[in-house]
């Protein structure tokens, strides 16, 4: 593994401002250990209100920025708007946005280049749909996307990778720990070789899809998994505690 544990809660386009509230007192009164970083990203929209009553024990990210800093670009929001209000955190690549929406690798890497300018952590994301794991080409898949991200970015000390293969996302499919730790330990061995042995040792590598209470622990024991990034059970306060407890 590398570095502290961090878990990720990804709320995706969910919640209310009155279900959000109620999110947020249940996580200031979780008992989270010391030894994990917390971030939770809510939607544009409740990122104010959540930074303004989350505890400061948790860090708050955004789920997309825009490419460049701000102007005539109707719906965007810009890194720099999302410092100014307290973010510290983005993700960027995530399966929904690269397949519903239709981001390219190449967008990816330059959305995330002008994040980490902008001075947020990045969690970058990547994954193989399944039939691409069914053709035997899910480490050519995540490969392909590492590269977008590595020829935009220079300095890897505020990137997190997430590793969410797309079958997993939202099916209650996990991938089975020794899934996933055959393609966390092949991240770990590209980023060794494509950018160099002290960032593959330093970056943390964490995993997403269908985690929840029941199976994070089993997960934590992987010898590469530094992490979750969570989606549907981070919108419940005490099982999202579990998961980030899990190690
Ligand atoms: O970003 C989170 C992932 O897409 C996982 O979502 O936990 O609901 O499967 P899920």
């Amino acid at each position: 593994g590398a570095g502290k544990f961090f878990v990720g809660g990804n709320w995706k386009c969910n919640g209310t401002t009155e279900s959000i509230k109620k999110l947020v007192e249940d996580l200031n009164s979780a008992q989270i250990e010391d030894d994990v970083d917390v971030v939770v990203a809510p939607p544009f929209l409740y990122i104010s209100q959540v930074v303004g009553s989350l505890t400061d024990r948790i860090e708050v990210s955004a789920q997309n920025s825009w490419v460049g800093k701000g102007g005539a670009f109707t719906g965007e929001i810009s890194a720099d708007q999302l410092v100014d209000v307290g973010v510290k955190w983005v993700i960027q690549g995530h399966s929904e946005r690269r397949h519903v929406i239709g981001e390219s690798n190449s967008t990816v890497g330059k959305k995330s280049a002008y994040a980490l300018s902008k001075g947020l952590g990045l969690i970058a994301c990547v994954g193989e749909l399944l039939e691409e794991r069914e053709a035997g080409r899910t480490t050519d898949v995540v490969f392909e996307q590492l590269q977008a991200y590595a020829d935009e970015i220079s300095d890897w000390s505020k990137v997190v990778i997430a590793y969410e293969p797309v079958w997993a996302i939202g099916t209650g499919k996990v991938a089975s720990p020794q899934q996933a730790q055959e393609v966390h330990s092949a991240i770990r061995s590209w980023l060794s070789d494509k950018i160099s042995p002290e960032v593959s040792s330093a970056t943390r590598i964490i995993y997403g899809g269908s985690v929840n209470g029941a199976n994070s622990a089993e997960l934590a024991k992987q010898e590469d998994i530094d992490g979750f990034l969570v989606g549907g059970a981070s919108l419940k306060g005490p099982e999202f505690a579990t998961i980030c407890n899990a190690v």
